[in-house]
């Protein structure tokens, strides 16, 4: 009878222990993903050459399709200098890099052994593009992540063609889809094995379902080739991580791990029409505040046909950087900061969480307020400048809990150009007074 009861209690607690083995093993190989805060995303591909929306141009019918692949002839690469570019991601501050292999349109970076529509076989270029970039980001020590589209609107055996025209549906040629699963995954079983991504950035999932894509089966082979990749959203919801696009979130997600990936200009790919560029204030505003909800950055670049990234690009890359690394400690392994009642702007936690950094914008005209702290204040510091700066708690009275506000002096000398933070540390975890005012009781 004990043998039973001890079986049925080991069964009944089996699911449990193996839903948390697999909860901890997902935050091991979210780790380095959790602490990056910062990647560079890259739209390249035969788009560049006309300065043209990324293969939305011809499903769209801005431009017919034969018109559109006219593009491979300009496709050169002939200044493309993949060190250049690893060195200037790892100057902007970036951990990781995530290139389009093939977009939409199916044109694929890599000398691919399914379909001929690639750099090697059918561009001016006439070599791999993608094999020497992953290398340069390795020896750069930044991870690898790889952009692959699920659509192929030029592949004949592709559903889907144009916005007006579809080619087949799967219900009436199920031979014909089977052969662009085995094309597709093809192709991905060649980039898992070849570059050993440290992360899937799937896209374009929409145009079917999860069944349709095999995206189990897809994710499966994945994982068996490096049970340490991550995988976006994107494959159908099989991945690891959110992917908003564009809008910082205004609310913190829900999600434990996310990504915002947001343009520089308007355009994923280079457009010379399009110079409507952030500025680096506004882009390290941004940055702040995804990381101060817990978030990555994805930033895109475009570089043009033949290799070189657009000066302006550059420039905000660089700027970038310059405030990443003054701020190291701030950014990095850091964790969503405090809510907004209590400090009206970003802010982060080290992972002891006693440690609170405080990103002022502008001028904030002597002094920066923190509301309803807890804690006592050991120190206050400004990040990569060193100046101590000095605190005063006003409202703080001894019948009440209520623990009054901090006003931190700031004087002008030690504003940073672009975002100034400042290292708030205290007497232990962050404790914070989340309760309504309090009224007199006694005197
Ligand atoms: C969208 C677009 C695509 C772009 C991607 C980047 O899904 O289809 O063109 O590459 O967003 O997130």
């Amino acid at each position: 009878m004990k043998k039973y009861t001890t079986l049925l209690l080991l069964l009944l607690l089996f699911p449990l222990w193996s839903q948390e083995a697999d909860t901890l093993s997902t935050s091991s190989k979210m780790q380095w993903f959790k602490d990056a805060k910062l990647g560079i995303f890259i739209h390249w591909g035969l788009y560049a050459v006309n300065g043209i929306d990324e293969s939305w141009s011809f499903y769209n019918g801005y431009i017919s399709h034969e018109d559109y692949l006219k593009q491979t002839e300009g496709f050169s690469a002939k200044n493309y200098n993949p060190k250049a570019w690893a060195d200037l991601i790892a100057e902007s501050g970036a951990k990781y890099a995530v290139i389009t292999s093939k977009h939409h349109d199916g044109f694929a970076l890599w000398n691919t052994r399914y379909g001929n529509l690639n750099a090697l076989e059918s561009s001016a270029a006439q070599k791999d593009v993608l094999t020497p970039f992953v290398k340069a980001l390795r020896k750069d020590k930044l991870k690898v992540g790889i952009y692959y589209s699920l659509p192929d609107w030029s592949y004949e055996d592709y559903t889907h063609f144009t916005r007006d025209s579809i080619r087949y549906s799967i219900s009436e040629e199920p031979k014909r889809w089977k052969s662009f699963l085995n094309y597709y995954q093809g192709q991905l079983s060649e980039l898992s094995k070849n570059y050993k991504p440290d992360l899937w950035w799937f896209d374009g999932d929409w145009e079917h379902n999860a069944e349709e894509w095999q995206a189990a089966k897809v994710k499966k082979m994945l994982l068996e080739d490096n049970k340490q990749t991550i995988i976006n959203s994107r494959l159908s919801n099989q991945g690891d991580y959110a992917t908003p696009e564009q809008g910082m979130p205004i609310v913190r997600p829900k999600d434990k791990y996310w990504e915002l990936c947001m343009t520089l200009n308007n355009s994923w790919g280079y457009q010379t029409n399009d110079n409507d560029y952030k500025t680096t204030n506004q882009v390290i505003g941004i940055f702040a505040d995804v990381i101060g909800n817990g978030g990555n950055l994805l930033l895109d670049i475009g570089p043009k046909a033949d290799g070189t990234i657009p000066d302006g690009q550059k420039e905000i890359l660089k700027e970038l950087g310059r405030w990443t690394h003054k701020h190291t400690e701030a950014i990095y392994g850091t964790r969503a900061g405090i809510p907004k009642e209590h400090f009206y702007g970003p802010s982060t936690l080290n992972k002891d969480r006693n440690i609170l950094y405080l990103f002022v914008k502008g001028n904030p005209g002597g002094e920066v307020v923190l509301r309803g702290l807890k804690n006592k204040i050991n120190r206050i510091y400004v990040v990569g400048e060193g100046t101590k700066l000095d605190h005063q708690v006003v409202g703080k009275v001894y019948w009440s809990q209520y623990p009054g506000i901090t006003y931190i002096k700031v004087p002008d000398y030690v504003l940073d150009e672009n975002m100034t933070v400042l290292a708030v540390l205290l007497d232990g975890e962050v404790d914070l007074y989340r309760e309504e005012g309090a009224v007199i009781e006694s005197n």
